[in-house]
């Protein structure tokens, strides 16, 4: 089977590989593989070489995928099928088919995409033991990837697609000032998100950073066969620190105006009762007011208690 596998790999001049950054939108690998096997051997096919059958769980993507096979008027697998009669059409992530266009004439449980059908309705549901060429599908990048920064990090988080969740994969964040800096971090089995630090860089400094998903699959032709998605680019600016610590002197500052409020408040209440009593008393009188008196004036609950 391995032999065989190698072999058909090595045909894979034909192979048709696509992606494109529509409207913002990271499109996943697809390969179309131009040997023809049942449903289920396909799918182990694409899950040894690739990730799995093909997902298009968007309509972008379902068109995608039309135009890149237009050139060849035949059937493809596709990562959609039903266990039995009674249960629904999911594709390989667990999302249930959502759109219409398409056919189901034989009702079976395996759906193809058939370039020569008439305009948008090109999947057809076919029973699950017929040969057919297929359409794999690689890792898909992060999307969307939110970050939140310091002034020597930055912290990066995204949600892993059921997609993605289906296979154990690593990430290649690239970082890029000047020069650039690539580390790898792995994606731990079963878990629905992704957060990572990265440390130790420069204050109000801006990086571009590219992130995208690989699997490492066996290797064919001598070769190691790393699988990477297109990169998700985002931009990023560590906090100034100096800023920062400007920052920090304004608070402490304005610390040590509080510190000195309480004084400054009885100092101001001293030539206020200084005031009253000059208009009230005559100067030699005030002048000879004790401190004491002077304080007790300030404290006006105690000075009812004690006066
Ligand atoms: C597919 O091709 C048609 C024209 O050939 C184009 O109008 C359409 O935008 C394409 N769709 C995608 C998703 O690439
Ligand atoms: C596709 O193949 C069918 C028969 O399998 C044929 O009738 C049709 O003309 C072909 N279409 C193109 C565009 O080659
Ligand atoms: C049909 O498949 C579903 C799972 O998708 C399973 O729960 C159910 O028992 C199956 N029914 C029959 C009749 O096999
Ligand atoms: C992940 O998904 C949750 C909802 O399921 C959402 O609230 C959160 O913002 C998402 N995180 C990212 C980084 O997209
Ligand atoms: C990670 O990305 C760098 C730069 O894009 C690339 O040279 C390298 O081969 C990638 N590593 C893996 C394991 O994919
Ligand atoms: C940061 O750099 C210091 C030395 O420059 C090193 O000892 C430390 O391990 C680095 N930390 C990280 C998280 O890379
Ligand atoms: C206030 O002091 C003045 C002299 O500075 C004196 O003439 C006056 O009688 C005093 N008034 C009272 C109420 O003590």
């Amino acid at each position: 089977m391995i032999a065989c596998e190698t072999q058909i790999l090595q045909r894979l001049a034909v192979l048709v590989m696509f992606h494109g950054l529509s409207m913002g939108k990271i499109m996943p690998h697809y390969v179309l593989v131009q040997r023809q096997m049942s449903w289920y051997k396909a799918r182990d096919f694409c899950q040894r070489h690739y990730i799995d059958l093909a997902v298009l769980s968007t309509e972008e993507q379902y068109f995608s995928l039309i135009n890149a096979t237009a050139a060849n008027n035949v059937s493809f697998w596709v990562g959609l099928h039903r266990q039995n009669i009674s249960s629904a059409w999911t594709w390989m992530d667990g999302e249930e088919l959502t759109y219409q266009n398409w056919y189901r004439r034989n009702y079976q449980g395996c759906v193809s995409l058939e370039a020569m059908l008439e305009k948008d309705k090109k999947l057809l549901a076919r029973y699950c033991d017929e040969w057919h060429m297929f359409v794999c599908q690689g890792p898909v990048s992060p999307q969307p990837v939110k970050d939140s920064v310091g002034s020597d990090h930055v912290i990066l988080s995204w949600n892993i697609s059921a997609f993605m969740q289906m296979t154990p994969h690593s990430y290649n964040v690239t970082l890029c000032t000047n020069t650039c800096n690539t580390l790898v971090f792995h994606y731990t089995t079963g878990s629905t998100f992704m957060t990572i630090k990265i440390s130790n860089l420069t204050s109000a400094t801006e990086f571009v950073i590219e992130i995208s998903a690989f699997v490492v699959r066996p290797e064919w032709a001598g070769e190691k066969n790393i699988l990477q998605s297109n990169p998700t680019a985002l931009q990023v600016k560590t906090v100034d620190s100096r800023g920062q610590s400007r920052a920090i002197f304004v608070i402490l500052k304005l610390l040590k105006l509080v510190s000195l409020a309480p004084p400054l408040w009885i100092l101001c209440q001293i030539l206020k009762t200084y005031d009253f009593k000059e208009s009230a008393t005559n100067f030699s009188t005030v002048q000879e007011l004790s401190t004491i008196e002077t304080l007790v004036e300030l404290v006006p609950d105690k000075t009812r208690g004690i006066g």
